[in-house]
């Protein structure tokens, strides 16, 4: 089965997400800095205006040479010397998710594999993956998330607060001049630089957090919660849940809450969907599970590392009345992101708005 970059998206909404079968054994310094802006990922076309925190690759023009690898099971094993491991792509996979799966970038990957920008990526193709400094061990077997320590039961048959059914929330009508920050994918690397900046600027702000992630910076957490930011769900693994069953996703979204409720005391009630992916049925696990979905209406791109300024303007140009602003301090190197946070606070206050948390934002806004 060949899967066209274009068509990724639609396949993995097909396919449950690939497992990884990889040795990283050793990282890649990741370039970034003064690095021109991104040109292999091209914005999406795609239909699907929700779809805009990680674009569809180009279609594919040019057809690969058909000598793929015999078997795509094989891991293998390189020297530690090596700056890089192989992954072998499953159906479903994508960029994004090969990127997120081993905390680097989109970019990165067609670096690190020469992929030109119209490149396709085939089923059974090897990629050489870097792994970023703030990397968390990959699993070397079939990616099967760690038990919750405790049962979920807490979660899903409590009484979970009340939800009320609507529109996913991107902006908050009427909320006096307020918007949100909002950072997704970590915790990672950056998280710590970016809390810092938010400390200096004395801002809180909303953490859409990657359960797998947060499993193993639990103390990370609760640092985040008693500092006054608010976590919320990203989903276990940032699968694109529109591509699971029911259960999948309830176990996707119950075992992030769970790890977050065990970490800071307290469950989330909002939910993020990953790529902004998302349905009636997720939104309806999501609220069973007390969790407002919501997304977001200014998006600063800011993962494809535009340079900082970029980055800067997009937030604050960008911003309206009860906007809730998409950053991201995970998905790999987040420098950009983490230096933009104090000219992003100082332009909105420059406009007049107060940086709130997201409940603190939809709270305003009735
Ligand atoms: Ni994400």
């Amino acid at each position: 089965m060949q899967v066209a970059r274009g068509t990724t998206l639609a396949v993995a909404g097909l396919l449950t997400a690939a497992a990884v079968t990889a040795a990283v054994v050793a990282r890649r310094r990741d370039v970034d800095g003064g690095e021109p802006p991104a040109t292999t990922t091209a914005p999406s076309t795609a239909p699907r205006a929700a779809r805009t925190e990680e674009p569809a690759q180009p279609a594919a023009v040019e057809p690969r040479p058909a000598e793929k690898p015999a078997s795509p099971e094989a891991p293998s094993a390189n020297p530690a010397s090596d700056p890089w491991s192989e992954y072998t792509v499953r159906p479903g996979d994508t960029l994004s998710a090969i990127a997120h799966r081993f905390d680097t970038s989109v970019d990165a990957l067609v670096e690190l594999n020469s992929l030109a920008a119209a490149d396709r990526l085939d089923v059974g193709q090897r990629l050489r993956v870097p792994r970023a400094a703030d990397a968390v061990p990959v699993t070397a077997t079939d990616e099967q998330p760690p038990a919750p320590t405790r049962p979920l039961e807490p979660l899903v048959s409590g009484s979970p607060p009340e939800v009320p059914a609507g529109p996913v929330i991107n902006r908050v009508a009427g909320a006096g001049g307020r918007v949100a920050l909002t950072f997704d994918d970590g915790p990672a690397a950056a998280t710590d630089a970016i809390l810092g900046a938010l400390t200096q600027h004395d801002v809180r702000a909303t953490f859409f957090v990657v359960g797998r992630q947060a499993a193993r910076d639990g103390a990370r957490l609760a640092r985040m919660h008693d500092a006054g930011h608010v976590i919320a769900n990203h989903s276990w693994d940032h699968s694109d849940l529109t591509g699971l069953d029911t259960e999948q996703v309830r176990r996707q979204l119950a075992d992030t809450s769970l790890v977050i409720q065990q970490a800071t005391g307290r469950a989330p009630d909002i939910f993020r969907p990953p790529y902004g992916a998302r349905n009636e049925r997720i939104d309806d696990v999501a609220r069973q599970l007390g969790m407002r979905d919501i997304t977001w209406d200014v998006d600063t791109r800011d993962w494809t590392r535009p340079g900082t300024e970029a980055v800067v303007r997009a937030a604050v140009d960008g911003a309206r009345d009860g906007s809730i602003i998409l950053l991201h301090d995970g998905g790999g190197d987040r420098n950009q992101t983490a230096a933009a946070i104090g000219p992003i606070v100082a332009g909105l206050r420059e406009r007049g708005f107060q940086i709130v948390t997201v409940p603190e934002l939809v709270a305003a806004g009735r």
